[in-house]
């Protein structure tokens, strides 16, 4: 198996956005990356939950600074790309991790209406969210990574958006049948996989990653995995080296299939 860990890379010196980074998992890739010493942009729709959590890793000895970055907003997006630029003039890492969930109270419960009911407005601010939101992100700040040496980006998708195991009947995933949110990390893995083919051969690294089932606001009560493990296989695909894979999907080590 190949070795991904991060324990022993110094991010110093490097700058990472995180968006959603206000609470769940975001909060915890935000620490991670400044306790490995990169400065962190604590990107959140609330200005002053980013200056919470920001401020925080400071405390801790973490570069951090805050963004208000509500990714489904042109002006926001654009002022992050403004602000980047004018403050560090490059990115190393962008961790694509905000999303919703709108099928189901949580990731535990199965969606109330199965796809033949699933609503307009659930799979249109579902997929504003978790679909074009990382895309026209990445789209604005790739000039800003193309300037780091080692640019890397982790889209935070879902096991549920593997079509493998949506339509396996022995995987956990099959009963819950959230169309909305199932689509669109299905989506955003199509993405992945075309925009790493586009750069194959230059230095960017870009996966699509499963966290786990996590005990967050959005995976529930339920969810077996910490939110600190949570994190781990995001931080491991935010500094991998060069011989790391690009254009896959993963959750720790293991590969996971489309
Ligand atoms: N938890 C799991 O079991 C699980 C499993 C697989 C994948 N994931 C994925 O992991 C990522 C993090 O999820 P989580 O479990 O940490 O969920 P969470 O606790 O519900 O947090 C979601 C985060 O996304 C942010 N967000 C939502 N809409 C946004 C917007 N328009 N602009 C900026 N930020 C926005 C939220 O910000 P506010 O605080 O402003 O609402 C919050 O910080 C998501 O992409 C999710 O799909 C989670």
């Amino acid at each position: 198996m190949a070795d991904y860990e991060a324990s022993n890379r110094s991010l110093s010196g490097k700058v990472a956005l995180v968006t959603g980074a206000a609470r769940g998992i975001g909060v915890e890739i935000s620490r991670k990356l400044a306790a490995l010493g990169a400065h962190v942009i604590v990107g959140a729709r609330d200005l002053k939950k980013a200056q919470v959590v920001a401020a925080g890793l400071r405390a801790h000895g973490g570069e951090a600074s805050a963004l208000k970055l509500d990714v489904t907003r042109e002006e926001d997006r654009k002022a992050a790309y403004e602000a980047i630029a004018a403050a560090h003039g490059k990115l190393d890492i962008l961790i694509n991790n905000a999303g919703i969930l709108l099928d189901s109270p949580d990731g535990g419960t199965p969606a109330p209406r199965q796809p033949s009911q699933t609503l307009p407005s659930v799979l249109g601010e579902t997929f504003e969210v978790n679909f074009f939101a990382p895309i026209f992100l990445t789209q604005l700040l790739l000039p800003l990574l193309q300037r780091s040496d080692a640019p890397r980006v982790v889209n935070v998708s879902s096991i549920r958006g593997s079509l493998a195991h949506l339509s396996d009947p022995a995987s956990p995933v099959y009963p819950v049948r959230a169309l909305g949110y199932d689509t669109s990390k299905a989506a955003l893995n199509a993405f992945t996989i075309l925009i790493a083919e586009e750069l194959r051969g230059t230095p960017i690294k870009i996966n699509a990653i499963h966290p786990g089932w996590v005990k967050t606001e959005m995976g529930g009560g339920q969810a077996p995995v910490s939110i600190e493990e949570g994190a781990r296989t995001a931080i491991r695909y935010a500094t991998l080296g060069e011989d790391g894979p690009t254009g896959g999907f993963f959750f720790l080590d293991e590969r996971l299939p489309w």
